[in-house]
């Protein structure tokens, strides 16, 4: 029997695709997610990816209210029939909840993608789907290159440099046994989900091993209206 690559399984992976927020730091009218990177909207180019991917059974989009009760048609488009759509919530974490709940049984992997994150790799992707089809809950990370200093708030001054040996700017798609991130949520129930920035703390939490996939510095999240031009200029005219 030759080795299982992440492809050549049946589909079991479901992908949730967090796009309930509001886009506030970007500014600019509509959500950020909608906003478009040299014409393609910002969410269809989360989505592709996954997509095109044969391993994905189900890709879970959770939406602004608004939104979610008409969502824009080239979701469908691009997604076909694995799409499903719900209401997000007032956090990330809340609208994370909303997609598992609706993902059917079948999916025993679980990956959690930002709408944000608009160039991860299919490399990546695959990586992570092969480390969580593992056991082990995945972050795709990159290393920390700058130089870390801490400051007082109120001064401004710096009171120390910080080693930044071992520490990594943790991205998404995050991936999960399901039965993990499941038992995971119940773990922390009743405790503050905003304190949890994502999927991966949540795991921690619980105490469960997370182990760092390495990533691309281009699977940037795009936060502000100054991220959007430097997307643009990544792509070229
Ligand atoms: N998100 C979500 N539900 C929320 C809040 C955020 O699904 N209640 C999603 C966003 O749509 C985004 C991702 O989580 O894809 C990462 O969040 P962030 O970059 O902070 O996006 P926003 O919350 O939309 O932006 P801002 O904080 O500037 O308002
Ligand atoms: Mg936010």
């Amino acid at each position: 029997m030759s080795p299982t690559s992440p492809v050549d399984s049946l589909p079991d992976v479901g992908v949730l695709i967090a796009a309930a927020g509001s886009g506030d730091r970007a500014g600019g009218g509509e959500p950020k997610q909608f906003r478009t990177i040299a014409g393609v909207p910002m969410l269809l180019r989360a989505v592709r990816p996954f997509a095109m991917h044969p391993r994905v059974r189900r890709i879970v989009v959770a939406l602004p209210p608004r939104f979610a009760a008409e969502p824009p048609p080239w979701l469908a488009t691009v997604a076909g029939e694995r799409l499903l759509v719900v209401e997000g919530g007032a956090t990330r974490a809340a609208s994370v909840r909303a997609a598992l709940a609706a993902l059917e049984q079948g999916c025993r992997i679980v990956l959690v993608h930002d709408a944000a994150r608009p160039f991860v790799s299919l490399e990546t992707v695959d990586a992570v789907i092969a480390t969580a089809a593992g056991g082990v809950a995945a972050v795709p990370a990159v290393p920390v290159s700058d130089t870390l200093k801490r400051a007082d708030p109120s001064t401004s001054r710096i009171v120390e440099t910080v080693d930044r040996t071992g520490l990594w700017h943790a991205q998404t798609p995050q991936g999960f046994p399901r039965d993990m991130l499941e038992e995971a949520y119940r773990h922390v129930e009743g405790g503050d989900l905003g304190s949890f920035t994502d999927e991966a703390a949540v795991v921690e939490a619980a105490g469960h091993p997370v182990e760092i996939v390495p990533d691309q510095t281009s699977n940037v999240k795009l936060t502000t209206a100054a991220d959007f031009a430097l997307a643009e200029a990544m792509i070229g005219p």
